[in-house]
């Protein structure tokens, strides 16, 4: 069956020293706990090599939140699938919204950092989501539907189960709007629904599909509770060590 996890997602925040210190408090805190879902924490480039001494990898995970569409070579400043992994980190954010948006990233570039991630071993966490434009118009489904399969349809089942989803409507991304529990499970089935379409229910139901955009401990427990909502991509609450393990404890 599929697995509940909560993956923070760190941005363009915290130098090296408030990094290591943040994922030390996470990682003490979680010493303490016997979480119900998988906890990972997605961090910038700079920091992986080093989280990676400090924390349990048994009971946090590390990712990256981006990587290179090449292999390697002439491309001065990328970090390439194979050097995140380098750095023991297993996971890597893609195709997030402020990538699509603010750096041009089209489903035809995603697809060759999905297919880099895992070829190097790279459990990609992969973003969708509709604008509130899209939500206002109706179209959101559409929208979605064209993400999952423009970005991943291209993939074998057995390269799809690899991948975990995350629904952000872009909305509620750092607004403090939150999409409703109702409205997130709505689309999460659709979302499910469209990879059963594609890959049988086996393959859809073994999907973890995350829910992103201003959870929070508050909210998390009732986002949690819906049944196609399988954890969460957690933005501002990830970067205070309490209020994430708030958000990881919203499993019973
Ligand atoms: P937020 O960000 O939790 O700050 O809304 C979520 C995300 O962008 O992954």
């Amino acid at each position: 069956m599929r697995k509940n996890i909560v993956a923070g997602n760190w941005k363009m925040n915290t130098t090296l020293p408030e990094g290591l210190e943040l994922a030390k408090q996470v990682n003490t805190l979680l010493a303490e706990e016997c979480p119900k879902c998988d906890v990972v924490i997605c961090v910038p480039f700079t920091h992986l090599a080093m989280v990676n001494e400090i924390i349990d990898k048994n009971k946090l995970g590390l990712g990256a939140e981006n990587c290179a569409d090449h292999k390697s070579g002439a491309y001065t400043g990328e970090i390439s699938a194979a050097m995140v992994a380098s750095t023991g980190a297993g996971y890597v954010i893609l195709g997030h919204s402020e990538r699509r948006q603010y750096y041009g990233e089209t489903s035809e570039i995603l697809r060759d950092k999905v297919r880099l991630a895992l070829d190097n071993g790279l459990t990609p966490i992969f973003c969708i989501g509709e604008v509130l434009a899209e939500r206002e118009n109706g179209s959101y489904f559409d929208v979605v539907k064209k993400q999952v399969e423009e970005g991943l349809f291209n993939l074998d089942a057995a390269e799809f189960g690899k991948v975990i989803l995350a629904y952000e409507p872009v909305w509620a991304i750092g607004t403090g709007k939150t999409a409703t529990a109702d409205q997130a499970q709505e689309i999460h089935a659709f979302i499910r629904k469209t990879v059963e379409e594609k890959y049988g229910k086996e393959v859809a139901d073994n999907t973890s599909i995350l829910y992103g955009g201003s959870c929070k401990p508050s909210n998390a427990k009732e986002l949690f509770a819906k049944p196609d909502v399988d954890g969460g991509l957690i933005g501002g609450a990830a970067l205070e060590a309490e209020s994430f393990m708030g958000i990881v404890n919203a499993f019973e």
